[in-house]
């Protein structure tokens, strides 16, 4: 039974037996921002996405309770909680962040009565295929358009060499894993930079007999290694290889999810391109596998300044202080790409307000996202009279100004975000259509944006 539950920040809707569905794709959304303004104050944008899945898994795998606080009430992370609460996993909240999960131990999952429906989110299927693989049980995951359209591969080829059983349509989910309890380890090359395929292999490496080991090609986010080893699981990280022996344990702990730093992203770009911005993002993660933005940004002559530096439950953070500067293109490094893999649709805007050039290269994996973030961002650009021009792995974006326009956001919550922030530098009213997927990952974002100064309005289509 669902019992539908709305607010104006995030729309999904709970079933009886605390199952949670993501019900923004059948909504219809769209953003109004009128053009100028800028922003300033002092904020905390959501918990961190990825910290936040990983929290729920780690922690209901764990032995004891672990108590997290910062927790993204976002659909994304609340579908990965609705999979372990199907899994028989006793999990209290979220409640003002808080989430209280009560561990079951590496062998306490139990199989679910029904398949798992992870809406949106490619962190959930991604990192669940490892977790499951390993299981005495098969469970079938299923998302929504977007994520059904995503590949899978990646992760169901090396699970295959570990042995695992997994069936999928044509590489894309539905995924159904038949549960096998003799998973062997490998050694693997992972062929694109993706902490989802690491966090996969590494989760799967626990349920496996020997040395799972996996070589990455450029270093990405390291949240899952730094988490399982908080939580007295031994992680070896030698160089870009990351190990992990099967069948060890994990210790229930107390978790302090920071502020999402690619939510703070679509306020630094903003402050950055809007004359007369002071803005504060509190407790943010700055761990160093995140802050390709800062580094690109204060590249093109951003004015970025950290305070209050700190470590907190094993991740750095600090309060990121943004204020306008005129910026300039650049070639972007490539080694800077997965370190700011979710941040460029934000970047391109910046890019757009910009004087000269910015060439992006080296990032088709954008073109795999929620949306082909290069084409959708090129097409809304080009909407606003920008010169972009989309290439294979990247984009050639010459700064400029940016017009008035209607533009899509293909459900793809990071794009109807950034072109927010435009209006911020538009010569005339944005409309954005197709917003309502941003409660995956930034629940009450237009009343926060609009109370920094950006004028926002949320309609409905
Ligand atoms: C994530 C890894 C990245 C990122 C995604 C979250 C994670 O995906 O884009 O939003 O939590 O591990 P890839 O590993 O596919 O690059």
């Amino acid at each position: 039974m669902l019992n539908p539950a709305s607010s104006t920040t995030a729309k999904y809707e709970f079933y009886d037996n605390g199952d949670v569905a993501s019900v923004s794709s059948q909504i219809n959304q769209q953003y109004r921002v009128t053009a100028g303004g800028s922003l300033s104050g002092s904020i905390r944008v959501p918990g961190d996405k990825s910290i936040s899945h990983r929290s729920i898994m780690l922690g209901a795998l764990a032995e004891g309770t672990t108590e997290v606080t910062g927790f993204l009430e976002g659909e994304d992370a609340l579908a990965t909680l609705a999979a372990f609460r199907a899994m028989g996993v006793d999990i209290e909240g979220p409640d003002k962040g808080k989430v209280t999960i009560h561990g079951v131990g590496m062998h306490g999952l139990k199989a679910p009565e029904h398949d798992l429906y992870v809406g949106n989110s490619g962190t959930s299927i991604r990192l669940l295929s490892g977790l499951l693989a390993g299981q005495s049980f098969d469970v079938t995951m299923t998302g929504d358009q977007s994520l059904s359209g995503r590949p899978m591969r990646r992760v169901t080829d090396p699970l295959a060499l570990m042995g695992a059983n997994i069936e999928s349509h044509d590489g894309k989910p539905p995924l159904t894993i038949h549960g096998v309890t003799d998973l062997k380890a490998i050694d693997y090359p992972l062929p694109m930079a993706s902490a989802q395929v690491k966090s996969c292999l590494l989760l799967a490496g626990m349920y496996a007999q020997g040395k799972t080991s996996v070589t990455e090609p450029a270093p990405t986010r390291d949240h899952t290694e730094r988490m399982l080893t908080g939580m007295g699981y031994p992680v070896e990280v030698n160089g870009n290889q990351i190990s992990i022996v099967g069948g060890g344990t994990l210790k229930a702990t107390q978790i302090d999810v920071p502020a999402d730093i690619s939510s703070a992203t679509f306020f630094m770009v903003g402050a950055s391109i809007a004359p007369g911005s002071d803005i504060t993002l509190l407790h943010v993660g700055i761990n160093p596998t995140r802050i390709g933005v800062i580094n690109i940004l204060r590249l093109m002559g951003a004015d970025i300044s950290l305070a209050n530096e700190r470590i907190t439950g094993g991740e750095p953070v600090a309060d990121i202080r943004v204020r306008y500067a005129p910026l300039k293109g650049i070639n972007i490094p490539e080694e800077q790409v997965p370190l700011a893999i979710d941040e460029f649709p934000a970047l391109f805007i910046a890019a757009a307000c910009a004087e000269g050039e910015t060439l992006l290269t080296g990032a088709e994996e954008l073109r795999v996202k929620e949306s082909d973030r290069i084409q959708v961002m090129a097409d809304g650009l080009q909407a606003l009279g920008v010169d972009a021009k989309p290439t294979a792995d990247g984009i050639r974006i010459t700064g400029g100004k940016i017009g008035a326009g209607e533009v899509h956001s293909h459900s793809d919550h990071r794009i109807a975000m950034s072109f927010a922030m435009a209006a911020l530098r538009a010569e005339g009213t944005i409309v954005i259509h197709d917003t309502a997927n941003v409660a995956t990952s930034f629940p009450g974002f237009v009343e926060l944006a609009a109370s920094c100064g950006l004028h926002i309005e949320l309609n409905h289509d």
